[in-house]
């Protein structure tokens, strides 16, 4: 089983078999993380190939800068995925596969200090990019209004406990405010009354990180982008972690392949190449505990 701090990337195979790499293709890689799907394509094009990349954490652009800073085939910008297009605008209709890979890095997840994990005590922050002016998870779990919290909590984690939860929040912090992770967890344990298979926190994380960093917003609008973006005959490759983000990844797909998209005055027509999401095998779900909710979906632009 692999516990590392180190990012190890999943369906590896399966991404480079539904990319089918070109040798002086174009290729986009909205997620960076730890490059390691990065590294995969960078030795699959030739020189005349392209990599750019994105990652909205300053910390996986310095490892991006050291890893592949030389190699003049490799470009990565600090930003937001949501902005492909609007920074990638000369590649329009030149790109030949665009992947994410979506959620948290493993030195992300594992840095107490980034505040995603309640494994280790942390600052609360959650924030994927800290160089944002948004507010951190700390700002927003000890000023949210009540219902604000119990809002967040049910609807990015579907948590049947939202509101007893926000209520104990808000009465916790009257009495001192929540610093650490460890504190929002067992403000949250102690709500949940029954034995869970996995720990009740869980969810109440998973709600708060995605609303902190506008994720599923994100990933509506960098579906879009992409679309407009990707050549004739490239593909769109999404990995989710989770069910929210996999239906947004759904019905975006199904959308673009019923009713296609107008790009500046020409028709894009689109076909989903998985019917069925593309899991990880036994075997990688055994040696990466992180994959085991991965799941692929790719769609194709066909005209
Ligand atoms: C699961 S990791 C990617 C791992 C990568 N595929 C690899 O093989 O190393 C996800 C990365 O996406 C980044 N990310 C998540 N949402 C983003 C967004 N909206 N814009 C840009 N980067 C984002 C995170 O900061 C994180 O570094």
């Amino acid at each position: 089983m692999i516990e590392s701090t180190l990012h190890h990337s999943v369906l590896n195979a399966e991404l480079l078999s539904f990319l089918d790499i070109k040798k002086d293709g174009v290729y986009l890689d909205a997620t960076y993380g730890r490059g390691g799907h990065s590294a995969l394509v960078l030795s699959r094009i030739s020189k005349s190939g392209k990599l750019l990349a994105f990652d909205r954490d300053r910390e996986a652009v310095t490892d991006a800068l050291i890893k592949f800073g030389e190699d003049g085939r490799f470009t990565i910008n600090h930003a937001k995925f949501s902005r492909i297009s609007e920074l990638l605008s000369e590649f329009r209709n030149k790109i030949d596969g665009i992947y994410f890979d979506l959620g948290l890095s493993s030195p992300q997840l594992d840095n107490a200090e980034r505040g995603f994990s309640f494994q280790k005590s942390g600052f609360i922050d959650m924030r994927m990019d800290q160089s944002s002016d948004g507010g951190s998870a700390f700002d927003w779990v000890n000023s949210a209004k009540e219902y604000e919290i119990r809002d967040v909590l049910s609807k990015f984690g579907e948590q049947r406990y939202a509101k007893s939860i926000a209520k104990k929040i808000v009465s916790s912090r009257a009495l001192k405010t929540i610093d650490t992770t460890h504190e929002l967890a067992q403000i949250v344990r102690s709500c949940i009354k029954y034995r869970a298979k996995i720990d009740p926190a869980t969810l109440t994380f998973q709600a708060i990180r995605i609303f902190i960093n506008d994720e599923l917003n994100e990933l509506n609008l960098a579906l879009n982008s992409a679309a407009e973006l990707i050549g004739l005959g490239g593909k769109i490759l999404v990995i989710s972690f989770h069910s929210l983000e996999d239906r947004i990844v759904k019905h975006r797909f199904r959308y673009l392949a019923a009713n296609g998209l107008s790009r500046s005055g020409s028709e894009c027509s689109y076909r989903i190449i998985t019917k069925k999401p593309i899991v990880p095998s036994d075997l990688e779900k055994s040696e990466n505990a992180r994959s085991r909710s991965a799941k692929l979906r790719v769609i194709e632009r066909t005209q």
